[in-house]
């Protein structure tokens, strides 16, 4: 008797949770993942979530909650792996029709990549890459500055040639089921993703949203077209339960208005607050 009311009480609760989750699934969730020392939030690769929110009905954006640090660099980024591929799982379990997007700068792209490809990198605890049931639901990765770059990759964007201060091995193999859906940007130079000596080393690695801030945008925009006209509906199963939910989903409307130039996007003016904070990398 108390055992049945507490069992009916468990489901009412599970399917009051269920319930919740289903109605509160965007058709697109971006994840995004700061910089060192930028302050807790979605730093300044977020306005380029912000301009895909603009552009793409039905985003929401969210940031992966950890230290950021560049001390204890290791710790931090290994709790940034933890918790964005919990994110995902998450998200990928709760709403399986949702389109997830994964976007990182700096330690946050040395986090989204590691999360998608698995860690490799010497130092760093290796990991797995997401299994594909859930890389299914990733349609974009959008990473700028990427400690871990590796050069001559299909989904590297940039001139730089010498690879991060992290340098991820077996990237072709380890990155091969995500490469046609990510892309990574690094110029020559830059301090963390190119390993550079140089005055501008800091200078390079701040400055990819407004240089590559339309490129991005424009590649995840086509990204979730592309997913919205080849959408399957599957669902992921986890141990303790089955989503069982049925909502089918609606296409991603594109804002016809979506044409605007680099330098209104990523105005210098919006980017000063973002880069203030960035800049403490040079530090
Ligand atoms: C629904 O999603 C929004 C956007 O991510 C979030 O702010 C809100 O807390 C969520 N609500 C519930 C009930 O989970
Ligand atoms: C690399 O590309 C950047 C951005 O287009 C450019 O400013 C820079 O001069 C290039 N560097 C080299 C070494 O070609
Ligand atoms: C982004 O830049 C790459 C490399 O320069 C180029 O091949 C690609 O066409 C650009 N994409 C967009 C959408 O601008």
């Amino acid at each position: 008797m108390a055992l049945a009311k507490l069992t009916m009480a468990a489901l009412a609760l599970a399917s009051g949770f269920e319930s919740v989750l289903a109605q509160n699934c965007s058709s697109v969730h971006i994840i995004v993942a700061r910089a060192s020392t930028e302050p807790a939030g979605t730093g300044i690769i977020g306005l380029v979530a912000k301009q895909v929110q603009d552009q793409v009905s039905g985003v929401d954006i969210v940031p992966v909650v950890y230290p950021a640090t560049l001390e204890n660099y290791v710790n931090s980024q290994t709790a940034g792996v933890t918790a964005m591929t919990k994110m995902v799982t998450d998200y990928a379990t709760n709403c399986p029709n949702s389109k997830i997007v994964l976007m990182g700068y700096s330690q946050g792209a040395h986090v989204s990549v590691d999360v998608a490809c698995g860690a490799t990198e010497a130092g760093f605890p290796a990991t797995q890459a997401l299994p594909q049931a859930v890389l299914d639901k990733v349609v974009a990765i959008a990473v700028m500055g990427d400690p871990s770059f590796a050069p001559g990759q299909s989904f590297d964007v940039g001139n730089a040639t010498v690879g991060g201060i992290f340098k991820r091995a077996n990237v072709a193999t380890t990155c091969a089921p995500v490469a046609a859906k990510m892309k990574s940007f690094c110029d020559s130079g830059d301090k963390y993703c190119d390993n550079g000596q140089g005055k501008d080393a800091v200078a390079i690695h701040i400055g990819y949203v407004q240089e590559y801030g339309k490129n991005a945008t424009d590649f995840v925009v086509s990204q979730l077209k592309k997913a919205s006209a080849t959408q399957t509906s599957t669902t992921i199963q986890t141990s303790s339960a089955t989503q069982t939910s049925s909502a089918t989903q609606t296409p991603v409307p594109v804002a016809t208005s979506a044409a605007t130039g680099r330098s209104r996007m990523f105005s210098a003016a919006a980017l000063v607050s973002s880069l203030m904070s960035i800049m403490l990398l040079a530090l």
